[in-house]
């Protein structure tokens, strides 16, 4: 069982008195995670505790924690004996929504994001909210971002729950209203399910509707030196996104204003100035070598739906539009805000990922 310094103080004694109970020979490790630790060296670890502890083809590996304790040990899993079973405990929002359910794992290599990876399907994912009490607002908004992502390429109710009670689940880290907490993780999962039971290997097609906020926000993450953190990136990749789209006409005003309203309503940044138009240049570059020579960017027509576009109308003069109008809303809602909560909007500062609050 893998897991972090942080889960291990809230939860350690738990897992391991929960391990203890289980026959057969264990073992716990806490290991220093985080994103910058997300790198081939940390799987290498993995592989060589497995390899310590003589894990036959029996084994098991557990990860218990975010998203990058089950990228680590699902990449380690899938290597072990060219491939051994692994459980997955999602304790972060986006693990729960996203990164724990899905059939990947991957680390970062020479700076660029997830370059190394695999396709590994756990035996099985154990889902508590309970585990999202203990974490910071700041990771319940990443989460948000993950959710939000789902809602606005497939789902305008699951979009109007979060406009009524997001603000409470935010406060209340998922907690109350708790038919809502429930009901919104369950939906997020199962929309996402669905979209990535289509295509599971990702050969079939390189459009890809959870791909929304995965386009521009990769590179914003490698310009930061994953400072920025992945959540708050996504956020920024939708708003331009949104704003994008309605440069094109594709979208009313009415609901990228809404969506990115939302973004900014729940604590969400919605720009950076790493986010440039030769960042976009960039980000684009590289999503085309990934996605077979497409850009497939998921386009929103409105909220709900979405369609996706290639790279030629992503032209220098749309993305410096576009960028101008993110900001130009965020003025507008920041002014039509009478008394905004202080920690209701935040700016993400250049290599800070700190919350300036
Ligand atoms: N493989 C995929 O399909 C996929 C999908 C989405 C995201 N991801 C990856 O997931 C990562 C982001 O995941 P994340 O946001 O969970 O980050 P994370 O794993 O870094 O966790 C964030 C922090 O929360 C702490 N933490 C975890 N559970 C906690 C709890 N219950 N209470 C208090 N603290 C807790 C962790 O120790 C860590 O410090 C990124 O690297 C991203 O690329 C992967
Ligand atoms: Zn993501």
């Amino acid at each position: 069982m893998i897991t972090s310094p942080t889960v291990h103080s809230l939860y350690g004694e738990a897992l391991t008195s929960l391990l203890a109970s289980q026959q057969g020979a264990h073992q716990y490790e806490v290991l220093p995670l985080g994103e910058a630790r997300k790198h081939m060296r940390t799987v290498e670890r993995v592989c060589e505790l497995a390899a310590r502890m003589k894990l036959d083809r029996r084994g098991l590996l557990v990860a218990v924690g975010g998203g990058v304790c089950s990228d680590i040990v699902t990449f380690a899993a899938s290597m072990i004996r060219r491939g051994i079973d692994h459980l997955r405990i999602p304790t972060t929002l986006i693990g729960q929504v996203d990164a724990g359910i899905g059939i990947k794992g991957a680390v970062n290599l020479q700076g660029l994001k997830s370059f190394v990876g695999c396709f590994h399907p756990p035996a099985g994912v154990l889902l508590d909210r309970a585990f999202l009490q203990s974490l910071s607002i700041h990771a319940i908004r990443e989460g948000l971002a993950e959710v939000l992502k789902m809602a606005l390429v497939r789902d305008a109710e699951l979009f109007a729950r979060l406009e009524r009670c997001g603000t409470q689940l935010v406060a209340s880290r998922f907690q109350t209203p708790t038919l809502d907490g429930e009901q919104v993780v369950d939906q997020s999962i199962r929309l996402m399910l669905a979209e990535l039971q289509q295509n599971p290997f990702e050969d079939l097609s390189s459009q890809r509707l959870v791909d929304m906020g995965h386009t521009f926000s990769p590179t914003l993450e490698e310009r930061s030196r994953f400072r920025i953190s992945h959540g708050d990136a996504v956020a920024v990749d939708m708003a331009l996104t949104c704003a994008i789209a309605a440069e094109l006409g594709l979208m009313s005003i009415h609901d990228a204003k809404r969506f990115i309203g939302l973004l900014v309503q729940l604590g969400l940044p919605v720009a950076s100035p790493l986010l440039t138009v030769d960042a976009c240049r960039d980000a684009i570059r590289s999503v085309v070598a990934h996605r077979r020579g497409h850009l497939n960017l998921v386009t929103p027509m409105r909220i709900g739906a979405a369609t996706f576009l290639d790279q030629e109308p992503m032209t220098h003069r749309l993305l410096k539009a576009a960028l101008a109008r993110v900001t130009a809303f965020e003025r507008e809602l920041h002014s039509i805000t009478v008394t905004p909560p202080k920690s209701s909007v935040r700016f993400l500062e250049t290599g800070n990922a700190t919350p300036a609050l």
